[in-house]
């Protein structure tokens, strides 16, 4: 069966962080399920980079959108590669066969009298590109939303009301986990309005089909990306469209909204299949709070996979919250999950296994008479494997791997209650080791959508193959005429928090700090220097005279956002020629590596006020 898999397109605003990539592990993972069953599986995953949101990010950072979408989009797909994701396309919305395919979609729902033209009044909330009617904050982010009144283009989503009520009680597993379709059924409910669908004041978007010959509206961001999924499978008649018929659109909460209204509206109004199941995560957040970069309370993935293991990462994400609701992240709990299961249970399991089996029978174990001794923990054994496919069916990782590591667990108190040390008896131990040997040889493939690195590891010291065919035959009969043990070390080494070492602070005395001579400015004008991408041309007013400053924050802050602010400066800093030109001083911000703010008073000072 072809089945799509898909991660949303992630917004190009923001570097990749641990949430984006738990959304990824969890398509990947599922990519890697269906594929082990004999699917074929398209997996899609990309960039969201027209809107508003987008636009005002490039301008900060001084770049055109594209070039700045760019730059994120190829962050993204690195890490990706980093993480050996398994997509099979990367979409990108600035693509031109995503941009004909949206316009295509627009003149079809056009055609189908489902858009009309009006003026759309409300609020409106950049951060989520979204429509808010008439609230001061947004009801999701809670951020200040601004007032718009525009011309707009509208979709008559008010009509897919009873259609998409119908389509969720014939669909009563459309949405997964079932536990967080009540508030899309609550929200349909009270009643739907039309979706104002494009945007006349900013450019960065898709224009609208050059038929409506109406160049001044961009098309919304929301229905924009949402066709992503369409158009990455060459809507609306490329070959690929199949994958379409059985879709999963892996999303966190944040936007389930807009995957369960919007989309399966949009796809009614296209005459396109839906999906078959959204696929609803919660957020990780930190000490209780989202991880966000405005928050700057972000984890870096990639950086957490260097140190502790890309698999670690993975498992623990996927174990340790139920999917669909939140979850803390703490490299304390990522380390206690990991050796408590992965070097723990798994890892001691087969350590004693290919020990033992070098031990006794140089690495060859035979299972011809693991039934005539163990048919009762076979059996008692095996059948914990039963319940796994329902678990993932219902999108339960967590519940998925806690049955597994009943097997892991089964079978070391196996090896427990009989010491085979102990034993004489040669084909008694042959047939426990056969057993264990068997048992791990089939877990290995249902390890593998979780810790594909380390199935791989597994199944080259079991000599399987990890592919569909060897599976089916595994899953009717579990017993290889004989399995080669390769020799091994610890596949899951036990993990230690690595302490970052605290930066040497030298102290200095007060008279030092007093020559120091630090003063309250306001930015009269800036410019960006043609010569670098860095440096900014300042001058600043201190009161008694404008001075020129360079400093090095042009990927920070777009020259016109910083007139008329007030900023803090070293002033006696022995001037320097940077460029040609004479810098007077240095100006003040705050850093962490990735972010950087500049520093100002808290409320406004007499330029030239002292700082001490
Ligand atoms: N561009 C839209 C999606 C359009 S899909 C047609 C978007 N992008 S996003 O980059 O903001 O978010 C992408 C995904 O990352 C969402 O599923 C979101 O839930 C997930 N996460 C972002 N931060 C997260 C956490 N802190 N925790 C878990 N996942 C979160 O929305």
């Amino acid at each position: 069966m072809q089945r799509l898999v898909s991660t949303p397109i992630y917004y190009v605003n923001d570097v990749p962080h641990l949430g984006h990539a738990y959304t990824t592990f969890i398509a990947d993972m599922l990519k890697r399920y269906y594929t082990l069953r004999g699917h074929e599986v398209f997996f899609l995953t990309g960039t969201d980079e027209h809107g508003q949101k987008i636009a005002l990010s490039a301008q900060k950072h001084g770049l055109s959108p594209l070039e700045y979408a760019s730059q994120i989009s190829a962050h993204f797909r690195s890490q990706w590669d980093f993480f050996d994701i398994g997509y099979d396309h990367f979409i990108r919305t600035t693509d031109s066969a995503h941009v004909l395919a949206v316009q295509r979609a627009f003149a079809t729902m056009l055609e189908q009298g489902d858009i009309y033209k009006g003026t759309y009044r409300g609020s409106y909330c950049v951060s989520c590109e979204s429509f808010v009617a008439n609230h001061a904050r947004c009801p999701d982010c809670q951020r200040e939303t601004s007032i718009l009144e525009e011309e707009s283009y509208f979709f008559r989503l008010s009509q897919y009301q009873e259609p998409l009520l119908e389509f969720y009680a014939k669909n009563p597993r459309a949405i997964l986990p079932t536990s967080r379709a009540p508030e899309v059924l609550r929200f349909i409910e009270q009643g739907l309005h039309d979706l104002s669908i494009t945007r006349t004041s900013f450019e960065w978007g898709i224009k609208l089909p050059p038929t409506c010959k109406d160049p001044k509206h961009v098309i919304y961001v929301w229905l924009d990306a949402l066709l992503n999924y369409v158009s990455a499978l060459g809507y609306p008649h490329g070959e690929k469209m199949g994958y379409f018929n059985h879709a999963i659109h892996v999303v966190g909460k944040d936007i389930l909204r807009f995957h369960a209204i919007y989309w399966p509206a949009f796809l009614m109004s296209l005459g396109l299949p839906l999906f078959k199941h959204l696929c609803v995560h919660g957020w990780w957040t930190i000490e209780g709070v989202k991880m966000s970069k405005s928050i700057g309370n972000v984890i870096n993935a990639q950086e957490v996979a260097q140190n502790y293991g890309k698999d670690p990462l993975r498992y623990f994400l996927l174990r340790e919250v139920p999917l669909g609701q939140d979850g803390d992240f703490s490299l304390e709990a990522l380390l206690r999950r990991s050796n408590a299961d992965l070097s723990n249970t798994l890892g001691n399991l087969l350590q004693r296994l290919s020990g033992m089996a070098w031990r006794y029978f140089e690495g060859r174990i035979e299972s011809a008479q693991v039934l005539q001794h163990y048919a009762q923990d076979y059996a008692t054994l095996s059948a914990l494997f039963e319940p796994l496919e329902a678990s993932m069916q219902e999108m339960q990782p967590h519940k998925y791997l806690e049955d597994l590591w009943k097997v892991f667990e089964g079978a070391n108190a196996l090896i427990a209650r009989d010491e085979p040390w102990k034993m004489r008896d040669q084909a008694k131990i042959m047939a426990l080791l056969g057993l264990v040997a068997a048992l791990l040889a089939k877990a290995t493939y249902y390890l593998y959508p979780v810790i594909p690195q380390s199935a791989r590891k597994l199944a080259d010291i079991l000599g399987l193959k990890l592919e569909a065919e060897a599976f089916g035959r595994i899953q009717e009969n579990p017993f290889l005429d004989a399995f080669v043990i390769a020799k091994t070390p610890p596949l899951f080494p036990r993990l230690e928090l690595i302490q970052a070492p605290k930066p040497k602070t030298q102290t200095i005395s007060l008279k030092d700090f007093q020559k120091l001579e630090i003063r309250v400015g306001q930015v009269v004008s800036v410019e960006k220097l043609e010569q670098s991408d860095k440096l900014l041309l300042l001058r600043v007013d201190f009161g008694d005279r404008v001075r020129v400053i360079l400093s090095g924050i042009a990927k920070h802050y777009a020259p016109k956002t910083l007139e008329g602010q007030q900023v803090c400066a070293l002033v006696n800093l022995e001037p320097r020629k940077m460029l040609g030109v004479l810098s007077e001083g240095m100006v003040l911000s705050a850093g962490d590596g990735e972010h950087l703010s500049l520093i100002a008073p808290l409320t406004p000072m007499k330029n030239g006020s002292a700082i001490s």
